[in-house]
């Protein structure tokens, strides 16, 4: 990321949630705030994939094809990890990487939850800008912190974060964009932060060749048709096997409970979708501190 800009990649999977809300996986996935959280003109092109209105010229056909992509991702995505966030129940939430994450104002369980989000500060800054008066039920505490720079426990513990109770860390669609150096010390904080009863989802990129290629393939034809290309500031950085991350996680005393590819998220979030292809590349674990 660009230090003074806040992140595109964020506002895309916003508008993949708008897309999705109350289309997919419905009774499973719902997020009536994304749309607010968006502007005018981000809000245009989610009208139109919504409306399954397909475009005829190629770079506007690639943008209908990335967020309706995006949205099915989205979908799947978010209702395991809203799952996984219920059933650990705990009295804390830090969100990393929050960008437009909808989590504190949607989830009434997290009414009287104390959640940090944790996000790049330019991003962070945007986000409230849009949030603009809006309150939520959970006690809700802003950290900005850059992943490549900033100590992510000595910004928590400023925050008020106590490490002697459990906490449910929230890493979603972010370690693609890190390097492996800069995951592997927010594991160790996020590790040395978490009481017995801690529990840490993470989404990650599995290496695969038709998924890397395939999005080159689509930031190349945005550039050339003069498309705005949401990734164009926020390349991909790493990517794990699922044993890379297990061992990560495991040498810092998180346990992996569950490790399901995106196909998998899709099927147990009710979203049935076409564009698989999306999918394939990406897992969420989750692990425990036992
Ligand atoms: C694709 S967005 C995901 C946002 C959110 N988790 C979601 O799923 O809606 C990526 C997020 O990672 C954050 N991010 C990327 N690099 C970062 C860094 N070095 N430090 C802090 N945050 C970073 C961005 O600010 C952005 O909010």
């Amino acid at each position: 990321m660009i230090d003074t800009e806040a992140s595109r990649t964020a506002v895309l999977v916003c508008q993949g949630r708008a897309v999705a809300n109350g289309r997919l996986g419905v009774g499973r996935f719902s997020d009536p705030l994304a749309v607010e959280l968006l502007t005018a003109g981000e809000r245009e092109l989610v009208d139109r994939v919504r409306a399954g209105d397909i475009p005829k010229g190629v770079g506007a056909r690639i943008e209908y094809e990335l967020l309706s992509g995006t949205a099915e991702l989205l979908a799947a995505r978010t209702a395991v990890i809203d799952d996984a966030v219920r059933e650990s129940a705990n009295p804390q939430l830090v969100i990393l990487g929050a960008g437009l994450d909808s989590r504190a104002w949607r989830m009434p369980e997290l009414a009287g939850v104390t959640v940090y989000e944790v996000d790049h500060p330019a991003s962070q800054a945007l986000k409230r800008e849009r949030l603009g008066a809006r309150t939520t039920e959970a006690d809700l505490h802003f950290v900005p912190v850059d992943f490549g720079k900033d100590t992510l426990g000595a910004s928590l513990t400023a925050a008020g974060h106590d490490a002697t109770r459990p906490t449910t860390w929230i890493w979603e669609g972010v370690v693609t964009y890190l390097t492996p150096a800069e995951i592997a010390d927010t594991v160790t904080e996020v590790a040395k932060r978490s009481a017995p009863g801690s529990r840490l989802i993470v989404t990650y990129t599995t290496p695969n060749l038709v998924h890397r290629y395939g999005r080159r393939a689509m930031e190349l034809l945005l550039s050339v048709t003069g498309r705005a290309n949401p990734m164009a500031r926020e390349p991909q950085r790493s990517s794990w096997t699922p044993e890379g991350l297990a061992a990560l996680l495991t040498e810092r005393g998180l346990t992996p409970t569950s490790d399901i590819d995106m196909v998998a998220a899709a099927a147990a979030a009710e979203v049935v979708g076409k564009r698989e292809r999306f999918l394939a590349a990406g897992r969420i674990v989750v692990a425990d501190r036992v």
